[in-house]
């Protein structure tokens, strides 16, 4: 049964109900601030007008930052909804809302991260990560997919991480939760192409959001129960202060991630992955590199906790590579 009804409530009334021949709707979810924001306000800003997007978010008290950047388009190219990945009802309220039910395109952005010692943390605590990252992922899927499957056309992206792919110390259940839905989209993929609907990942190394600032946030007032001291001093002398630097040297911007996205979405039969940041595909790379797995575990080891200087150094090099005057200067003209 179809979940279509009636149209986007409680924002401005979209000048149309539905796209233009050849426009195509894209609904967006964790639009109020990061990634999301920005990947809805770039396709909204097609100059092809090729896109109606329904950016949404678990609350709209949220939405003046994004109704700022989105400007003229408000109404126009973008609407604003109400959804909560986590939530049953709120997802159906919103799909019900959409006229004609039609998603052409569903970007899963909605995610929240997790970084501190297993032993601080409760299963409770674990749990949440999974609710929004992967649970939410698949509840939005599972909500547009009878819809694309019936229309034979279809994309579905995620915003998932190089953490997906690669683990990252102290980022356990983070990564376990992007390795989760990693999986959950390979084996979905194959099944959906007979239908025409194709799925993306798109797996950012760090990004300067808010996200990473609201989990700084939340370590600076845990005490880290249960945690012993070792493992304490490893997360907060080793970890954190690397953390900061990685950030802080080849972090991208959101933007970059938006224009990788709306790439994806432009292509008529997307790819299945994309790194956003190159610098980390030698990363990924390792793990496929040697069959035993030890070769990117130790790497990782050997650079962190036993040449640290190393570590220091690659990561100046990477930015120098990364910075625009050293393209300037190695430029041809
Ligand atoms: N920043 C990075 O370094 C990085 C790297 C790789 C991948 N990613 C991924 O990129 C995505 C976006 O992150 P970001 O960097 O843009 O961080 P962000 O600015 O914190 O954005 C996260 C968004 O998700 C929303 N959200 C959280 N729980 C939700 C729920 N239950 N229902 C609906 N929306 C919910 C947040 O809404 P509220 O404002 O209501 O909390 C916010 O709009 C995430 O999936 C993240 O895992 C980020």
């Amino acid at each position: 049964m179809s979940l279509c009804t009636g149209t986007i409530r409680g924002e401005r009334k979209p000048e149309r109900d539905m796209p233009g021949s050849g426009q195509k709707t894209v609904l967006v979810t964790g639009c109020s601030s990061g990634i999301g924001l920005k990947i809805a306000v770039r396709l909204a800003k097609d100059p092809q007008r090729r896109y109606q997007v329904i950016a949404t978010m678990r609350d709209l008290r949220k939405k003046g930052s994004l109704e700022e950047a989105a400007g003229d388009c408000m109404g126009s190219t973008l609407m604003v909804a109400q959804l909560d990945v986590c939530s049953d009802e709120s997802v159906t309220r919103c799909l019900t809302a959409i006229p004609h039910c039609r998603v052409d395109v569903v970007v899963n952005n909605a995610g929240v991260g997790q970084i501190g010692p297993i032993e601080s943390l409760t299963i409770d605590d674990m749990k949440k990560v999974f609710e929004t990252n992967f649970f939410g992922t698949v509840r939005v899927i599972k909500a547009v997919l009878p819809d694309m499957k019936r229309k034979r056309s279809g994309h579905i992206v995620v915003i998932s991480s190089v953490m997906g792919l690669q683990g990252v110390m102290f980022n356990d259940v983070y990564a376990a939760s992007k390795f989760a839905i990693e999986g959950f989209c390979e084996s979905l993929a194959v099944q959906l192409l007979q239908f025409n609907i194709f799925v993306s990942m798109v797996e950012p190394g760090p990004v300067n959001t808010g996200f990473e600032v609201k989990l700084m946030e939340e370590v600076s007032w845990s005490d880290f129960p249960g945690t012993d001291t070792e493992t304490l001093r490893c997360f907060k002398e080793t970890y954190l202060p690397a953390a900061r630097e990685i950030f802080a040297t080849i972090g991208q911007s959101p933007e970059t991630v938006a224009k990788v996205t709306a790439d994806l979405i432009s292509m008529e039969r997307p790819d299945f992955r994309r790194q956003t940041n190159p610098l980390y595909t030698p990363l990924t790379a390792l793990k496929y590199a040697d069959k035993t797995g030890n070769l990117s575990v130790r790497t990782l080891y050997n650079l962190m906790f036993r040449h640290r200087m190393l570590f220091r150094l690659s990561l100046g090099f990477l930015k120098c590579l990364t910075c625009s005057c050293f393209h300037g200067r190695i430029s041809p003209t």
